[in-house]
Formats: structure tokens, sequence, C-alpha cells
């Protein structure tokens, strides 16, 4: 009893000394009134509130578990009045933010100025893992409230930040900008790695260095939103970005509309970072009492090079940034490249049987099985028209679900429901949902239009086509959501003239409640992500689906650039990866089906051909590749980490990755040799993420007649082989290795 009321009495007296001193720390010194720490297990943004009331930004990086200094912390920058020309944490535009402000509005008088200050804040720590703080802000002169949210995820160290604004007025504003989030770093220099590519060379890095004035990220699609540049990034600082040493910040708008990015050198060589949607002609009118939400910017930290920042996002990705992102897939046969347009029920039949018979888990039907009056036997026509085609598949879709069954095998189903042909009787019953620019020419793209997901009542369509296909077929257990043009001739007839600016707002918003609905109703339902291949990847639309369409191209020399740069920030779990034919169909390249298959088991293996095709020796290398990606490579490219050890991007013409289980039992290491080689010149592969004192036994698999490590079959510790690495024995273009660790 003694010993339990000293130690209260000890606590007691800490506590009171603790408050003394900051109460000390805040008259004394008297910088700031308030300081606001939000930490993760590695990680530390800091708010401060100044004497004249605004929230100032202080830092994101490293954990700072003493946070007594940022109460005295000074700036040398002064206005008149001797207001501090400090950082606001969401600077806007009015009053002493001289760069790029996160937030401009135009208030009822024709008033350009807002200037916030700090209301109040507090903490929700309700969700396990998860700390929510909301810090309140006031214009000083109109009633105009802004929240600033910062979710902290304390074990993955990522925290996402998005504001709510609301017009507490008896006047309508206008909003010009209103970005997500604003970050603010100090270095020597700053580099760039973002991600850009068109249709078939989706995600390529480039790095750069960030010079004076602003380098801007964007899109104005509106649909294929990704196709171009990536709404993320990585940030090194002082040198180019490396895998496992010095400070990244890794960025991701969560967000599947217009975005912009923009990183701003100021005249203090400090970078301004602001992520959100792109204000390009998006004013939107808040009218009194409304609220406008924007995305979620989501970023984590790491002060050991890019990989960590890949596997923070990972793991926050699996958890809450995806549907099922813990949840073991099944391997696809998707008929796209194996049949096209060109199937009737003997063709989808006899791919089913041949696929089941290799180890295929789910069958999926693509593009070209609906529409009647305008049969879908090309792009030209039918879509929108979201019926059986009765003169391909005259026995309706159950009886290919029940052939599917029969065989052991799922069934899936490709849709693209944004969008409809001119040729279809959708368009021809209402033309008023079609996006238009009245007076101009409908021009199409991919010989389709696009639907006015801004209006509900297309809302209300796109949902039922869902919702009406899986209760109609309650076998089909997967689909592919696809969307194959992006907005051009902006115009939405379900606007008034006076919002049309509000169209690109709106469009993904009701694209994102049509989504919910879905899911509220369909929580554990498969769905790919697909737009043009990989148009639409972002963690806005992740966290509906289940996995996304990585890109149309599948050659597998392509896919190695394409999926390292997805995977830098997005889950290896979600990134569908298919072996197809050769040659390729999108770049004529001829390659062995080992190295195919060996490429699309680093990510969510599935298939893309007709699999009759695969005769002889092939398909006993098949049969053997499916079966070892299920029992070994599976589970860890589900719940393992990645490590990055060659890049493609390095000289040397190799690449080679790493997938450790969390408890650092079992690991799959994957190697290739992606340029010919110079006699005797091999790869060395040091790995990572091991544990340096577990002994570990090699295993070859896909050998394909083989060996490619002297080691094979011995043991080796985790030391030896992070440290001196092993050598592989593969040189020629397009030999590959694929090796499992198991602790013995
Ligand atoms: C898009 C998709 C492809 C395929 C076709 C069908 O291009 O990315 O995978 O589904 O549409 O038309």
């Amino acid at each position: 009893m003694e010993t339990i009321k000293n130690t209260k009495i000890k606590r007691s007296f800490i506590r009171i000394v603790i408050l003394v001193l900051l109460v000390f720390s805040t008259s004394v010194f008297g910088q700031n009134m308030t300081v606001i720490p939000i930490h993760t297990k590695g990680t530390s943004l800091v708010y401060s509130v100044d004497k004249t009331n605004r929230l100032v930004f202080q830092y994101y990086g490293s954990r700072i578990e003493d946070i007594k200094p940022f109460y005295n912390q000074q700036s040398y920058r002064k206005l008149d009045t001797n207001r501090d020309l400090s950082y606001e944490a969401y600077p806007a535009f009015g009053l002493g933010n001289i760069n790029e402000p996160a937030f401009a509005a135009i208030q009822s008088d024709g008033s350009l100025n807002t200037e916030l200050e700090y209301i109040e804040h507090h903490t929700d720590t309700s969700v396990a893992g998860i700390s929510h703080s909301i810090i309140k802000l006031r214009d000083k002169v109109y009633a105009l409230e802004i929240e600033l949210n910062t979710k902290a995820y304390y074990s993955e160290d990522v925290i996402t930040q998005w504001v709510k604004i609301i017009n507490h007025q008896s006047e309508a504003i206008m909003l010009k900008r209103f970005y997500s989030s604003f970050l603010k770093v100090n270095s020597g220099s700053y580099y760039l790695t973002h991600f850009y590519g068109p249709w078939a060379g989706e995600m390529q890095k480039v790095e750069e260095k960030i010079e004076n004035g602003i380098k801007i990220i964007e899109s104005k699609k509106g649909v294929r939103t990704t196709q171009g540049e990536n709404p993320s990034f990585i940030l090194s600082l002082d040198h180019p970005a490396l895998e496992n040493e010095g400070i990244c910040y890794g960025g991701a708008l969560a967000w599947s509309g217009n975005y912009r990015l923009s990183f701003q050198i100021d005249e203090w060589k400090n970078l301004n970072v602001l992520s959100g949607i792109n204000p390009f002609l998006a004013e939107w009118n808040l009218k009194p009492g409304e609220t406008f939400i924007t995305p979620e910017m989501i970023y984590t930290f790491s002060n050991k090079g890019q990989g960590k920042v890949s596997r923070n996002f990972h793991r926050w990705g699996r958890k809450y940034g995806m549907t099922g992102g813990y949840e073991p897939h099944d391997i696809v046969l998707n008929s796209w490249e194996g049949a096209y347009f060109s199937f009737d029920e003997k063709t989808l039949n006899g791919m089913m049987d041949d696929a089941a018979k290799i180890g295929i888990e789910m069958f999926v039907l693509d593009d070209g099985w609906f529409g009647n009056k305008y049969p879908r036997n090309n792009d030209n026509a039918g879509l929108g028209d979201w019926q059986t085609n009765t003169k391909k598949l005259p026995h309706g879709l159950d009886y290919l679900i029940d052939h599917a069954n029969s065989n052991g095998l799922k069934f899936g189903i490709w849709i693209e429901p944004e969008m409809v042909n001119p040729a279809s009787e959708l368009a021809e019953r209402h033309p008023e949902w079609i996006v238009q620019s009245p007076g101009r020419e409908k021009i199409t793209w991919r010989h389709q239009l696009l639907l006015d997901l801004s209006n509900p009542q297309v809302q209300d369509f796109i949902y039922t086509i869902v919702d009406s296909l899986l209760t109609t077929h309650p076998k089909i257990e997967y689909i592919k959501w696809d969307a194959n043009r992006h907005v051009e001739q902006v115009g939405s007839t379900y606007l008034p003239d006076s919002k049309q600016t509000h169209f690109w707002v709106a469009y993904t918003k009701g694209l994102y409640s049509v989504y919910d609905r879905i899911r509220k109703k369909y929580p554990d339902f498969v769905i790919q992500d697909c737009a043009s291949g990989g148009g639409r990847l972002d963690y806005g639309a992740l966290k509906f689906h289940n996995e996304f369409w990585t890109s149309d191209n599948t050659d597998p020399l392509s896919r190695i650039f394409i999926q390292y740069g997805t995977n830098l920030i997005y889950p290896p779990v979600a990134t569908a990866a298919h072996v197809s034919t050769s040659p390729n169909h999108q770049t004529g390249r001829v390659t062995p089906l080992k190295f195919r298959f060996d490429v699309a088991m680093t990510g969510r293996l599935g298939m893309e051909l007709q699999p009759k095709d695969i005769k002889g020796d092939d398909r006993v290398f098949a049969i053997e590749a499916i079966n070892n990606y299920k029992k070994y490579i599976r589970p860890l490219v589900t719940a393992g980490d990645l490590y990055r050890l060659l890049s493609p991007y390095d000289e040397g013409g190799w690449a080679s990755l790493l997938y450790v289980d969390p408890n650092k039992k079992t690991a799959a290491l994957f190697a290739f040799s992606i340029e010919p080689h110079s006699r005797g010149l091999y790869p060395t592969v040091k790995l990572n993420g091991l544990d340096p004192v577990k002994d570990y036994t090699i295993k070859e698999i896909n050998e394909n007649g083989k060996s490619r490590f002297w080691g094979n079959g011995k043991t080796f510790n985790g030391e030896y082989l992070m440290n001196v690495g092993i050598e592989l024995q593969i040189s020629d273009q397009f030999d590959s290795a694929v090796f499992l660790l198991n602790e013995d």
C-alpha cells in the first residue's frame, strides 16, 4: 500500500513539475501559446499557435519526444505590427502567405482575403491505432470555419490530412482553391521522384532535382486521372533517393479526379508542398450552412530511404487503403487477350476447361458479352446496354457461371458502367445523361462518351446496373470495373449554369457515392479497378477495390519497370500481373514463359491468354509455377514486406526484389536479367530485411531444368545473406530466378 501511495505522490509531483515547466516556457519565452504534436511510432508532425493566434507549421519528420523547444521557436522574418512571417499550417491567401496558398476564396462582398485564426483543437483516440486531431480555425472577419483534420496511424508511420470548410454566413462564398494539405520542408536540396506514363506505359519513375520556382504535377482529365501523371511522389533530401538510407517523404493523394501537387522552393529556400483538388476551372459556390470536405492526403516519412516509405505505404494500404488487403486472391484467367470480342459459348467453355486443368481459380469474362440492338462485337457499340448478348451467349450468363463452377472455377465479369456508346439504346433513351457542351459536336474517344455522374439519376443508374447484375447472378464473384476515356468538352445538363465549375468535384464525389453504396451492400465482393489499364490508380479509388489492373501492357520487360514504379507507392497485393502470350500483343516482344511467370509472380498473379495455346513442356512448367505461387509465393505477396535489391533503373541490366514475411521466417527472392550480359558477368544480390541471426535454407523454384545458384539447397545465415550476398547465374537477357528462403 505504502509503495503504491508513494508512487502516486511521485507521479503527481512529476505532473505538476511538467505543468509548471510548460507554463513557465509559455509565459517567459512567450512565443507560442500552444504546441500541437501529432505522433506516430517513428514520426512527429508539430504545429503551434503563435502570439497572434495563427496556427503555424513547425515540423514533420523523425519522432521528437521532447516538444518543449517548440514553445520557444522564433522567426527572423517579421511583418509590421511585429507579426511573424511564419508558415501557416493551412496557408490562406490574405495575410502573410506570400507563397502559393492552400486556400483562397471570394467573400460575398467581393473581399479576396482570408485570415485564419486558431480556435481550439481536440484529439479523438477512440479507434485503436489511430489518433484523429481536429484543429478548428476561423476567419477573423467572416464566419468561415476551416477544420484541419489529421489522422495519425501509429504503427504504420502514416499520417493523412484533409480539411472541412464550413460557411456559417448568410451569403454564399466562392471557393477558388481548397487544397487538402500543406507541408514545409527545409534542406539544402530536394529531389522529387514522381510517376508518369501513357496507356501501356504507366508508373514510369522519374527523379529530378527541384529548382527554384514551382514544379507542378497534375491532372485535368477528370476520369482516367492517373494516365499521364500519378498523384503521388517521394521526396528525398540532399541527394537522389536511396533505397535504405537518407530522409524521404512519401505522399499520395486519395482522389480520382483532377488533382494538383505543387512543389515551390521559396525565397528562403524552404520547400512548400501543396496537395489537393486541382483548382483549374473548379470554383465551388459554398452556400450558407454548407460544408466542403477535401480528399485525404496521405504521407509517410522515413529516415532509412525510400524502401521504408514503400513498406509504410504498403502496410497502411493493406489495412486502411484498399478492400481485402490481407485476403489471398484467386488466380484469374481473364478472357481479354485470349479472345477479345470474338467468342461464343464454346470458346469460353473451352477456356474454362483448360484453365481449370492448369490450376486457375477464377474465370473472368472481359468485354464483349452484352448489347443486343447494338451488339458489342467491337468497341463501336453497345456500352450502356448491360443485357447479355443472346447471339453469342444464347443460354445466358448463368449457363457460363455454372460451367465455371462445375470446373471448380469462380466467375467474374467486366463492366464499364460510367460510359456509353452513341450506338446504344442508353444513348437513345437518355441523351441528357451524357457529359456535353451545348452547341458543340460530341467528340467520341474509343467511340464512347461519358455519363454525367454529377447527376444523381446517373448515380442511381450505375448503382442499379451493378446491383442487378449481382442479384440476378448471385454466383458472380468478381467485377472488373473499367473506364476507357477521360473528360473532354466538359458540361452537365444537370448542373445549373452557375455551377458548371462544380462538375469535376461532383463527378468524382458521385462516383465515390456509387462505390460506397455498392460496398455497403457487398463489403467483401472482389472488384478490380481498371481504367484502360492503370488509369485510375490512386488511394481514393483503391479504398473501394481489392486490386487494380496495373497496365494493359503485359510484356514482362515493360512490367518490370511498371510494377517497380507502382510498388514504390501502392501495395503489391493489389497489383494485378497477368502472364500473357509471346510475342506480346502490345510490344511484339518474344520472351520465355518462365520469365513471364517469374515477373507476374512478384504481384497478384493471373493469366490473360488462350490457355489451350500453352502446350508440352510449357504446360508442365505453367502447372508447376501456378502451384508454387499458391503454396509459397501468394502468402508472401499478400502479407510480406517488399525489399527492392536491384533496380531496373540502375546501370547493370538487372532487377531483383525480395518478400519477407513479417516474422522473418520465410522469404521469396526474385532476380531478373533484363539485358544481355557479357560472359562471366552475374549479379551479386545482397538480401535485406532478414533476421541476421536466423539460418535460412535456400531452394530454387520454377527452375525449368537449370539451377541458377551454387548454394541451392544449402543453409546460410541472415548476416551472410545481407552483407556478402549471393551471386546468381543469370546472364542472358530474360533469364530469371526465384528462390524460397525458409528458417531452419
Ligand atoms: C480496357 C482494359 C482492358 C480490356 C479492354 C476491353 O482497355 O484495360 O483490360 O478490359 O478495355 O475493352
